[in-house]
């Protein structure tokens, strides 16, 4: 049997987008469903391309129901994956999920991390205090932002020219690189 994906995201929808390329044709696993807590982010149109399921919810369902729960139990969702999700996960979620709730953060944790850490804002962070290597890390999800153990990370050099929009190309190509191959090796993990 295959195993089942779900990925939360709130923007562009970049990783989901190289997530969903890697396991269409895999016999290990499928992106099952595409969640996400705003809803015109791009990522929606992305799954829709794939022809992948899609459910946006607010914060009064994702924090004070078990709604997103029973969704992702209902569709037998064995790894929860978030790619660009902006908020903390809520309880219900982490003891369902031990273990099978991953991140990827664009930087090399615990550097530049936890609340209001995102986007632009890291490679800023980075940036202004004249850091010579970045990079990314894939971790487990706990109670906290950025925080989980890491699974993996891979970095890069800062070249002394090197401008906000270049580190974050080298970073964002990283991204593209790793992040489906962590995914197909813990799938291949589960039983
Ligand atoms: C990625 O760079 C990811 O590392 C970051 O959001 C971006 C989403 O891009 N996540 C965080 O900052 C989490 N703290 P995408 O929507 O194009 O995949």
């Amino acid at each position: 049997m295959k195993k089942r994906i779900a990925i939360f995201a709130s923007g562009s929808g970049s990783n989901a987008q190289k997530i969903m390329e890697h396991f269409k044709y895999s016999e290990d696993a499928e992106v099952a469903l595409v969640l996400a807590n705003v809803s015109d982010a791009y990522v929606l149109q992305r799954a829709d391309n794939f022809e992948i399921p899609s459910h946006v919810f607010d914060k009064n369902e994702f924090f004070n129901t078990d709604d997103v729960l029973a969704m992702l139990q209902n569709l037998s969702i064995d790894l929860i994956v978030l790619a660009g999700f902006l908020w903390l996960v809520p309880k219900n979620l982490l003891e369902a999920y031990p273990n099978r709730i991953i991140n990827i953060h664009p930087a090399l944790l615990p550097k530049f991390g936890g609340k209001g850490m995102y986007g632009d804002r890291v490679h800023k962070a980075v940036m202004e205090a004249k850091e010579t290597e970045h990079g990314i890390t894939i971790h487990y999800v706990n109670e906290k932002f950025d925080d989980g153990e890491v699974i993996q990370q891979a970095k890069f050099k800062v070249e002394p020219t090197d401008t906000l929009e270049m580190i974050k190309f080298k970073g964002q190509q990283l991204e593209h690189i790793h992040y489906p191959k962590v995914i197909e090796q813990l799938v291949k993990k589960i039983d």
